[in-house]
């Protein structure tokens, strides 16, 4: 298949939900699965579009209880545009569609390059007769509030009447996610439509609780020909119509067009939604003109990261990139949005924002800065709820959400249906307080990318501070041992969240967690150190800082609780009492063992009482920190890290995990990659193939795992170069991956754009634009250059032994 495309061939429609998540189009602003318009919603044809944060909260009853859930909302249908063809035979035919066995041909080319989904379409009557479809449908990169549908039909050898129906359609629910049936999906009220000049028809609605207003103008017309559609409205319609009839030659091609607009009130500089959409319709160029200005923003997008690897990795992480882009885009800068852990592709974790920014961000940061920062914003605008959040536990400084929507209440559900049992159980993820750490973490690492020493003064200072001061407030001094503990939390590995029979819910002394929070301490005092006095005093007046504070956040950063059995560091204290699960018995019972906790609960059993985890939790470690850098908070922990016992604690959690989230294959290559060890391909391939090759059993149609998506494309760009930016410099301390030899990228170093880096036979090379002064300086294990502007270096890479890790 040709690099920048993705193609299927033929219709599947048990596969259709899934094709329709992979070839959604999106700008940042909103986003549309990529539904066929001429079939109508059912089992394999789920249309869905969703704004970026436009949630709304219903609540529902559910196993006797009453939830409330906050959903990232399905808006009403753009796409709908059915047909089909009069002929003196046939006066009132059936509407055409992939589901009447009528398709001869079905070709779907998503085009990553240009944005544009294409399919191209052969229908045959039971006469005989063949209708060619071709479609070319965008999302608008440069104008974030329009969408397209370019139409053409040919009758192949006769002629007839074609009746086009065109539709904006509020009928629409959520539900795209089987689990969530039981819940209430109707989100959308005071639905109305209507008609404007110029063949306009409109539809503008509310969300039921967050009082959204929402609106959308079509515009549909025959291309070269100034006839409108005429529209078809009843005043009670949750659907604004819109007929074309036009008759079809021989032969002769007729092409339809229509063009959308989306706004709601969330959005700036209008006076009204529907006002907004209309006008907006009215004014957008026909579909050429919408498609030229669309190419050039997308290949604006494309050149700000000039990502360069061969062959089918290259191609799929182009595929995860164009997703990532579609979801969070220069557009996201001026919207108060997070990182949706689903994309904007489907109704999975109902649009929620979880840590998966901590494997986003760090791509961003080097190519759409402005983007990374408006994400922190997102938070930083939540900090007071996190601040109330963690007064109302009875502490201080910030705890932000597991699952953060709206407002950023805690979103976490609190029963979960286990479709294997049927049974709801509790959740009890929002024990993952880690979450606060990898805000901190993408604070820091925004601030070092990007050199916005600004941000990291002002709100980048207030969150780190915030979540230092819950760290040390949570953790408590244990007298017999004589240091810090932090009980009751759950880990990245979601398996584990009590001990076996344990009344209360919650581990001690997680490692992640507590490393995490040792570096978050580390990182306020060096921040409020770094701050000149006066600046400091405000900082902690504004917030709350008391004198004795500081003290306290580096006696705790020197004594947090690191547990360690068999040589190897303990996912959390206790786990080596857990039993051995017998792995193989598993597989061969069950064949796909991923979501093991599920299998369990079915079988009557609890993950908890197993050596067995979801996903990568202690080896987060190895993904977020070089080793110099981690054996440096171990060594102030007072405890060793070094390689040896490194690699075991890699080899003890390998065997133990069943990788039920996508970002373990991720996690693990990475940390594998790092290590030279010939197994890290196994798990970057499946990584890589996460969503094309939906691993996790059928979730990616209800979404694409931004996480991964991201995270393998900072693989090859902060993984496999171990490149850091700080100190003004660029570092680098590259580990070979045999199957992934050759690759290039450009960045932006510190506001110069298009500093570009190439790895190829064992070299390195780095290129500096000539408008960037002074040179810059490239750092590697055994030696510093410097490369002036519109200068190359190729330097060889150190062929001694390994770095550690
Ligand atoms: C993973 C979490 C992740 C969430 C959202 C879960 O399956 O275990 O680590 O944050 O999905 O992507």
């Amino acid at each position: 298949m040709p690099e920048w495309t993705w193609e299927y061939e033929g219709y599947d429609p048990g596969r259709e939900r899934l094709r329709e998540a992979l070839c959604t189009l999106g700008n940042g602003c909103f986003a549309t699965r990529g539904a066929a318009p001429e079939a109508a919603p059912g089992p394999a044809h789920y249309p869905g579009t969703y704004a970026a944060g436009c949630y709304d909260r219903l609540t529902s009853t559910v196993a006797g209880r009453q939830v409330s859930n906050e959903d990232l909302v399905n808006l009403p249908d753009w796409l709908p545009l059915r047909f089909r063809v009069r002929t003196p035979d046939t006066p009132d035919p059936a509407w055409v569609g992939p589901d009447d066995g009528s398709a001869v041909g079905y070709r779907q080319v998503l085009d990553m390059r240009e944005g544009i989904l294409r399919r191209s379409l052969c229908f045959e009557d039971a006469s005989g007769r063949r209708l060619a479809v071709e479609q070319h449908r965008l999302v608008h990169m440069g104008d974030p509030h329009l969408a397209a549908l370019w139409t053409r039909f040919t009758a192949q050898g006769w002629e007839g009447v074609l009746q086009i129906e065109s539709a904006l359609d509020g009928t629409v629910t959520n539900s795209g996610v089987e689990r969530y049936r039981a819940l209430d999906g109707q989100h959308l009220t005071q639905v109305h439509t209507g008609s404007a000049d110029a063949g306009i028809v409109w539809l503008r609605c509310r969300t039921r609780t967050s009082d959204l207003g929402v609106a959308m103008a079509a515009r549909t017309v025959v291309a070269d020909d100034p006839g409108h559609a005429a529209p078809r409205l009843r005043a009670d319609d949750r659907r604004a119509t819109q007929v074309i009839e036009v008759p079809l030659a021989r032969g002769a091609p007729v092409a339809v067009e229509k063009t959308v607009a989306l706004h709601t009130s969330r959005d700036p500089a209008i006076s009204d939604p529907l006002g907004a959409s209309i006008e907006r319709v009215r004014a957008a160029p026909g579909f050429a003109g919408l498609l030229a200005s669309h190419r050039t923003a997308w290949e604006h997008l494309w050149r700000r990261t000039g990502l360069d690897v061969p062959g089918e990795a290259g191609r799929i992480l182009r595929l995860h990139q164009f997703h990532l882009l579609q979801t969070l885009s220069p557009h996201t800068a001026d919207l108060d949005t997070g990182v949706p852990a689903r994309g904007l592709h489907g109704e999975a974790y109902r649009g929620h924002v979880f840590w998966d920014e901590l494997f986003v961000l760090p791509f961003l940061n080097l190519h759409f800065p402005e983007v990374s920062r408006a994400l922190l914003d997102y938070r930083h605008r939540r900090l007071p709820q996190a601040c109330r959040a963690a007064a109302r536990a009875g502490r201080k400084g910030a705890m932000f959400p597991w699952q953060s929507a709206g407002d950023g209440r805690e979103e976490s559900q609190r029963l979960h249906l286990n479709p294997r049992s049927g049974r709801w159980v509790p959740d009890l993820s929002a024990l993952q307080h880690h979450v606060g750490s990898a805000v901190a973490y993408n604070v820091w690492q925004y601030c070092q990318a990007s050199g916005d020493t600004q941000y990291l003064h002002t709100r980048g200072a207030e969150m780190l501070v915030q979540i230092a001061r819950f760290w040390a407030d949570r953790a408590a001094l244990d007298a017999s041992t004589g240091r810090y503990r932090i009980r009751g939390v759950v880990g990245p590995d979601e398996y584990h969240d009590a001990y076996p029979g344990a009344s209360e819910p919650g581990l001690d002394d997680n490692a992640y967690t507590n490393v995490m929070a040792a570096w978050v301490l580390c990182r306020a005092l060096d921040l409020t150190r770094s701050l000149p006095a006066p600046r400091r005093d405000e900082l902690f007046e504004r917030i709350g800082v008391a004198d004795g504070e500081p003290g306290h956040w580096e006696e705790v950063s020197r004594r947090l609780t690191v547990p360690f059995h068999s040589g190897v560091i303990s996912q959390f204290e206790g786990y080596e009492e857990l039993s051995e699960l017998d792995w193989q018995a598993y597989r061969d019972r069950y064949g796909d063992i991923r979501r093991l906790d599920r299998i369990l609960e079915a079988e009557g059993d609890s993950v908890n009482h197993y050596k067995a985890s979801k996903q990568a939790d202690a080896l987060m470690l190895g993904h977020l920190f070089s080793p110099g850098e981690l054996g440096g908070l171990f060594r102030r922990l007072g405890y060793t890290m070094d390689d040896v016992t490194w690699h075991r604690t890699v080899d003890y959690y390998l065997r133990r995990t069943s990788h039920g989230s996508t970002l373990s294959g991720l996690v693990h290559g990475w940390v594998l990659a790092r290590a030279r060890r010939a197994d890290a391909w196994r798990y970057f391939l499946e990584a890589l193939t996460s969503d094309v090759a939906d691993i996790q059993g059928g979730t990616t149609a209800e979404g694409v795992h931004l996480g991964a998506m991201a995270g393998t494309l900072d693989l090859v760009q902060r993984g496999l170069t171990g490149m850091e930016t700080r100190d003004e410099a660029l570092w680098f301390d590259p580990v070979p991956l045999p199957e992934l030899s050759e690759f290039g990228f450009s960045i932006n170093f510190r506001g110069h754009w298009g500093v570009g880096v190439r790895v190829r036979g064992g070299r390195l090379r780095v290129d500096v634009p000539p408008s960037r002064e002074p040179p810059i300086r490239v750092i590697l294990a055994d030696r510093a250059v410097s490369v002036a502007p519109g200068q190359a270096r190729w330097l060889d890479l150190p062929s001694g032994p390994p770095n550690g890790h």
